[in-house]
Protein backbone atom coordinates (compact mmCIF):
# COMPACT_ATOMS: atom_id res chain seq x y z
CA UNK A 1 0.00 0.00 0.00
CA UNK A 2 0.86 3.44 -0.77
CA UNK A 3 2.18 5.38 2.22
CA UNK A 4 0.20 9.11 2.49
CA UNK A 5 2.53 12.36 2.07
CA UNK A 6 1.33 15.06 3.61
CA UNK A 7 3.74 17.88 2.54
CA UNK A 8 4.13 22.13 3.52
CA UNK A 9 5.06 23.93 0.71
CA UNK A 10 6.05 27.36 2.57
CA UNK A 11 7.07 29.29 -0.53
CA UNK A 12 8.33 32.78 0.34
CA UNK A 13 6.92 32.93 3.92
CA UNK A 14 7.68 32.70 7.46
CA UNK A 15 11.32 34.13 8.86
CA UNK A 16 13.89 32.52 11.09
CA UNK A 17 12.09 32.43 13.92
CA UNK A 18 7.80 31.78 12.98
CA UNK A 19 9.35 29.20 10.55
CA UNK A 20 11.11 27.30 13.76
CA UNK A 21 8.27 27.71 15.99
CA UNK A 22 5.81 26.29 12.85
CA UNK A 23 8.29 23.23 12.10
CA UNK A 24 8.86 23.06 16.47
CA UNK A 25 4.87 22.52 16.50
CA UNK A 26 4.68 20.27 13.54
CA UNK A 27 7.65 18.05 15.35
CA UNK A 28 6.34 17.61 18.55
CA UNK A 29 2.65 16.36 16.74
CA UNK A 30 3.84 14.50 13.42
CA UNK A 31 2.94 11.04 13.91
CA UNK A 32 5.91 8.40 13.49
CA UNK A 33 6.28 7.20 10.10
CA UNK A 34 5.11 3.46 10.88
CA UNK A 35 1.30 5.09 10.64
CA UNK A 36 1.76 5.10 7.65
CA UNK A 37 1.67 8.65 6.84
CA UNK A 38 5.22 10.86 6.24
CA UNK A 39 5.34 14.52 6.86
CA UNK A 40 7.50 17.04 4.83
CA UNK A 41 8.19 20.50 5.25
CA UNK A 42 9.84 22.61 2.62
CA UNK A 43 11.21 26.23 4.45
CA UNK A 44 12.38 28.94 1.99
CA UNK A 45 16.11 28.33 1.09
CA UNK A 46 17.55 30.72 4.26
CA UNK A 47 15.94 28.99 6.76
CA UNK A 48 16.63 24.93 5.91
CA UNK A 49 19.84 24.87 7.70
CA UNK A 50 17.81 26.11 11.43
CA UNK A 51 15.00 24.14 10.69
CA UNK A 52 16.82 21.11 9.83
CA UNK A 53 17.85 21.43 13.77
CA UNK A 54 14.43 21.57 14.72
CA UNK A 55 13.01 18.41 13.01
CA UNK A 56 15.80 16.31 12.69
CA UNK A 57 15.24 14.22 15.63
CA UNK A 58 11.83 14.32 14.73
CA UNK A 59 9.27 12.29 11.56
CA UNK A 60 9.28 15.30 10.25
CA UNK A 61 10.67 15.14 6.54
CA UNK A 62 12.59 18.45 5.18
CA UNK A 63 12.67 19.14 1.75
CA UNK A 64 13.63 22.82 -0.60
CA UNK A 65 11.04 24.83 -2.79
CA UNK A 66 14.14 24.26 -5.75
CA UNK A 67 17.19 23.47 -6.72
CA UNK A 68 19.81 24.17 -9.33
CA UNK A 69 21.14 21.29 -11.62
CA UNK A 70 25.12 21.95 -11.87
CA UNK A 71 27.03 21.07 -9.20
CA UNK A 72 28.87 24.23 -8.36
CA UNK A 73 30.74 27.15 -10.05
CA UNK A 74 29.87 30.35 -11.16
CA UNK A 75 25.71 30.27 -10.97
CA UNK A 76 25.01 33.31 -9.13
CA UNK A 77 21.97 33.02 -6.27
CA UNK A 78 21.38 29.08 -7.28
CA UNK A 79 21.77 26.29 -5.05
CA UNK A 80 23.06 22.84 -5.32
CA UNK A 81 21.71 19.12 -4.89
CA UNK A 82 25.01 18.85 -2.36
CA UNK A 83 24.37 21.90 -0.44
CA UNK A 84 20.42 20.80 0.22
CA UNK A 85 21.79 17.29 1.16
CA UNK A 86 24.71 19.31 3.53
CA UNK A 87 21.69 21.13 5.52
CA UNK A 88 19.72 18.50 6.16
CA UNK A 89 17.04 17.81 3.07
CA UNK A 90 15.93 14.95 2.02
CA UNK A 91 13.68 15.72 -0.51
CA UNK A 92 12.97 18.89 -3.13
CA UNK A 93 10.16 19.83 -5.08
CA UNK A 94 10.99 20.74 -8.43
CA UNK A 95 8.87 22.22 -11.48
CA UNK A 96 6.26 24.27 -9.18
CA UNK A 97 3.78 25.90 -11.19
CA UNK A 98 4.99 29.27 -9.76
CA UNK A 99 8.80 28.18 -10.75
CA UNK A 100 7.12 27.20 -14.46
CA UNK A 101 4.58 30.28 -14.95
CA UNK A 102 6.65 32.96 -12.77
CA UNK A 103 10.12 32.74 -13.05
CA UNK A 104 9.81 30.83 -16.52
CA UNK A 105 11.50 27.27 -16.11
CA UNK A 106 11.07 25.22 -18.82
CA UNK A 107 10.27 21.39 -19.25
CA UNK A 108 14.05 20.93 -20.01
CA UNK A 109 15.24 23.00 -17.22
CA UNK A 110 12.79 20.95 -15.11
CA UNK A 111 14.21 17.82 -16.16
CA UNK A 112 17.68 18.72 -15.69
CA UNK A 113 16.81 19.53 -11.89
CA UNK A 114 15.08 16.13 -11.75
CA UNK A 115 17.96 14.14 -12.92
CA UNK A 116 20.42 16.16 -10.79
CA UNK A 117 17.84 15.65 -7.74
CA UNK A 118 17.94 12.31 -8.35
CA UNK A 119 21.44 11.63 -8.97
CA UNK A 120 22.09 13.21 -5.53
CA UNK A 121 20.03 11.10 -4.14
CA UNK A 122 17.43 13.50 -3.28
CA UNK A 123 13.34 12.63 -3.06
CA UNK A 124 11.70 14.43 -6.14
CA UNK A 125 8.10 15.82 -5.75
CA UNK A 126 8.05 16.57 -9.38
CA UNK A 127 4.90 19.22 -10.14
CA UNK A 128 2.46 18.94 -12.93
CA UNK A 129 -0.82 20.88 -13.52
CA UNK A 130 -2.57 22.83 -16.10
CA UNK A 131 -3.63 26.40 -16.55
CA UNK A 132 -7.69 27.53 -16.02
CA UNK A 133 -7.72 28.20 -20.51
CA UNK A 134 -6.12 24.81 -20.97
CA UNK A 135 -8.57 23.42 -18.58
CA UNK A 136 -11.56 24.91 -20.36
CA UNK A 137 -9.69 24.20 -23.75
CA UNK A 138 -10.03 20.26 -22.90
CA UNK A 139 -6.13 20.03 -22.80
CA UNK A 140 -5.37 19.03 -19.13
CA UNK A 141 -4.64 15.78 -19.97
CA UNK A 142 -2.25 16.58 -23.20
CA UNK A 143 -0.77 19.49 -20.82
CA UNK A 144 -0.19 16.28 -18.02
CA UNK A 145 1.20 14.08 -20.47
CA UNK A 146 4.01 16.94 -21.89
CA UNK A 147 5.10 17.64 -18.79
CA UNK A 148 5.31 14.28 -17.34
CA UNK A 149 7.31 13.20 -20.43
CA UNK A 150 9.16 16.66 -20.27
CA UNK A 151 10.12 16.58 -16.22
CA UNK A 152 11.13 12.58 -16.93
CA UNK A 153 12.87 12.33 -20.13
CA UNK A 154 15.75 9.73 -19.65
CA UNK A 155 14.88 8.96 -16.31
CA UNK A 156 14.48 4.85 -15.72
CA UNK A 157 12.53 3.06 -13.82
CA UNK A 158 15.44 2.73 -11.14
CA UNK A 159 16.09 6.65 -11.09
CA UNK A 160 12.45 7.45 -10.99
CA UNK A 161 11.97 4.96 -7.59
CA UNK A 162 11.41 7.96 -5.12
CA UNK A 163 10.14 9.95 -7.53
CA UNK A 164 6.53 11.44 -6.11
CA UNK A 165 4.41 13.60 -8.67
CA UNK A 166 2.44 16.33 -7.47
CA UNK A 167 -0.87 17.31 -9.29
CA UNK A 168 -1.63 20.95 -8.76
CA UNK A 169 -3.96 22.57 -11.44
CA UNK A 170 -2.77 26.25 -11.47
CA UNK A 171 -6.42 27.45 -11.00
CA UNK A 172 -6.74 26.01 -7.97
CA UNK A 173 -3.38 27.38 -6.19
CA UNK A 174 -3.85 30.32 -4.07
CA UNK A 175 -7.53 30.64 -4.98
CA UNK A 176 -9.63 29.00 -2.52
CA UNK A 177 -10.98 26.84 -5.71
CA UNK A 178 -9.94 23.16 -5.27
CA UNK A 179 -10.79 20.74 -7.26
CA UNK A 180 -13.45 18.85 -6.89
CA UNK A 181 -12.38 15.03 -5.46
CA UNK A 182 -13.68 13.98 -8.97
CA UNK A 183 -11.74 16.44 -11.35
CA UNK A 184 -9.04 15.69 -8.54
CA UNK A 185 -9.57 11.68 -9.15
CA UNK A 186 -9.31 11.83 -12.75
CA UNK A 187 -6.14 13.85 -13.27
CA UNK A 188 -4.44 11.26 -10.58
CA UNK A 189 -6.00 8.29 -13.05
CA UNK A 190 -4.95 9.60 -16.25
CA UNK A 191 -1.06 10.78 -14.48
CA UNK A 192 -1.29 6.99 -13.30
CA UNK A 193 -2.25 5.68 -16.77
CA UNK A 194 1.02 7.63 -18.32
CA UNK A 195 3.06 5.72 -15.48
CA UNK A 196 2.06 2.69 -16.58
CA UNK A 197 2.56 2.85 -20.55
CA UNK A 198 5.72 4.90 -20.10
CA UNK A 199 6.94 2.89 -17.08
CA UNK A 200 4.81 -0.67 -16.06
CA UNK A 201 1.80 -1.50 -14.36
CA UNK A 202 3.83 -2.49 -11.01
CA UNK A 203 5.63 0.47 -10.86
CA UNK A 204 2.60 2.66 -11.82
CA UNK A 205 0.80 0.76 -8.65
CA UNK A 206 3.66 2.03 -6.36
CA UNK A 207 4.36 5.65 -7.07
CA UNK A 208 2.89 8.30 -5.09
CA UNK A 209 0.60 11.47 -6.39
CA UNK A 210 -0.21 13.97 -4.63
CA UNK A 211 -2.86 16.51 -4.72
CA UNK A 212 -1.86 20.70 -4.48
CA UNK A 213 -3.90 23.27 -5.05
CA UNK A 214 -6.16 25.06 -1.74
CA UNK A 215 -6.16 21.93 0.23
CA UNK A 216 -7.70 22.75 3.95
CA UNK A 217 -8.62 20.97 6.54
CA UNK A 218 -12.34 20.76 5.47
CA UNK A 219 -11.50 19.39 2.21
CA UNK A 220 -8.46 17.18 2.61
CA UNK A 221 -10.45 14.03 4.07
CA UNK A 222 -12.30 13.60 0.97
CA UNK A 223 -9.72 14.89 -1.89
CA UNK A 224 -6.90 12.29 -0.02
CA UNK A 225 -9.64 9.84 0.04
CA UNK A 226 -9.52 9.40 -3.53
CA UNK A 227 -8.60 5.75 -4.86
CA UNK A 228 -5.43 7.52 -6.77
CA UNK A 229 -4.87 10.58 -4.54
CA UNK A 230 -1.55 9.84 -2.03
CA UNK A 231 -0.91 12.67 0.11
CA UNK A 232 -1.41 16.78 -0.33
CA UNK A 233 1.28 19.51 -1.31
CA UNK A 234 0.09 22.27 0.80
CA UNK A 235 0.93 25.80 0.52
CA UNK A 236 -1.50 28.47 2.83
CA UNK A 237 -2.70 25.86 5.48
CA UNK A 238 0.90 24.59 5.95
CA UNK A 239 1.71 27.78 7.62
CA UNK A 240 0.02 27.37 10.99
CA UNK A 241 0.25 24.31 12.71
CA UNK A 242 -3.77 24.74 13.66
CA UNK A 243 -4.66 24.31 10.03
CA UNK A 244 -1.76 21.96 8.96
CA UNK A 245 -1.85 19.21 11.72
CA UNK A 246 -5.88 18.70 10.52
CA UNK A 247 -4.83 17.72 7.50
CA UNK A 248 -1.53 15.41 8.55
CA UNK A 249 -4.86 13.95 11.17
CA UNK A 250 -7.14 13.56 8.10
CA UNK A 251 -4.30 11.36 6.18
CA UNK A 252 -3.52 9.41 9.05
CA UNK A 253 -7.19 8.63 9.90
CA UNK A 254 -7.44 7.52 5.87
CA UNK A 255 -4.33 5.37 6.34
CA UNK A 256 -5.79 3.41 9.43
CA UNK A 257 -8.78 2.93 8.12
P1 LIG B 1 -2.25 26.57 -1.77
O1 LIG B 1 -2.46 25.40 -0.83
O2 LIG B 1 -1.97 27.84 -1.06
O3 LIG B 1 -3.32 26.66 -2.79
O4 LIG B 1 -0.89 26.23 -2.59
C1 LIG B 1 -0.75 25.01 -3.20
C2 LIG B 1 0.64 24.86 -3.68
O5 LIG B 1 1.06 25.52 -4.62
C3 LIG B 1 1.52 23.94 -2.96
O6 LIG B 1 2.72 23.74 -3.64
Amino acid sequence: MRRFLVAGNWKMNTNRASGAELAGALAVNAPASETGVEVLVCPPYPYLAGISDVVSKSAVQLGAQDVYFEASGAFTGEVSVEMLKDVGCSHVIIGHSERRHVMGETDEMINKKVKAAIAGGLTVVLCVGELLSEREAGKTESVLDTQMAGGLADVSEEDAKDVVIAYEPVWAIGTGVTASPEQAESAHEHLRKWVTSRYNAAFSDKIRILYGGSVKADNAEILMGQPNVDGALVGGASLKPELFIPIIEAARKLANS
